[in-house]
């Protein structure tokens, strides 16, 4: 079967998930940032990672902008992000980020990300300390400032599973 990742991330917990992905089906792994007219061909497979900001999943302009050229095959799409993986954030996420005709028509797997305060642009710095300011007491905020890695390549394995399901 044919197929391709196409991931967009900024500090490399989402690559690391896509390249996981490309290494274990075979399948070429494209960096939204760097084609900007990718070809979709015959893949028959359409992965696509994104990393949450702000509760949306970045790669969401990508998708609807091109919904009509990939909507006939099958969507598969991943995030990394600070929050756990859980069905309320899958919820949030993807009503935030898709409309129902294009939420209908993917899977969605909400991975584990990375988050390493050291590393932020100065942009993301200013972004996370305002949040830490005004959100201080949130779990998620307080969490995500002390820093994580969850990133495991046993997290992909129900994408896999999905990939492989004809
Ligand atoms: C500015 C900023 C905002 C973020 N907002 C959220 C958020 O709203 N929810 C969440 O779960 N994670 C949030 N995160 C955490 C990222 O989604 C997480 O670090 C992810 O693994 C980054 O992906 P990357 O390594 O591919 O860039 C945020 C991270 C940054 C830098």
């Amino acid at each position: 079967m044919k197929g391709m990742v196409i991931f967009t991330s900024k500090y490399g917990s989402t690559e690391q998930y896509a390249r996981w992905i490309g290494e274990e089906t075979g399948f070429p792994v494209i960096d939204l940032k760097k084609d900007k007219n990718i070809m979709i061909d015959d893949a028959r497979i359409i992965v696509i990672g994104g990393w949450i900001l702000a509760s949306k999943l970045t790669s969401r302009s990508w998708i609807i902008k091109n919904w009509d050229r990939i909507k006939d095959r099958k969507v598969i799409l991943f995030s990394a992000s600070g929050e756990e993986p859980n069905e309320k954030m899958k919820r949030t996420i993807l009503e935030q980020s898709l409309p129902p005709h294009i939420r209908d028509g993917i899977s969605y797997y909400p991975l584990y990300g990375r988050f390493i305060p050291e590393r932020l642009n100065i942009g993301h710095r200013i972004m996370t300390g305002a949040a830490s300011k005004l959100f201080g007491g949130d779990p998620l905020v307080r969490k995500m400032m002390a820093g994580f890695d969850g990133v495991k390549k046993e997290n992909i394995k129900s994408i896999i599973e999905a990939i492989r399901k004809r």
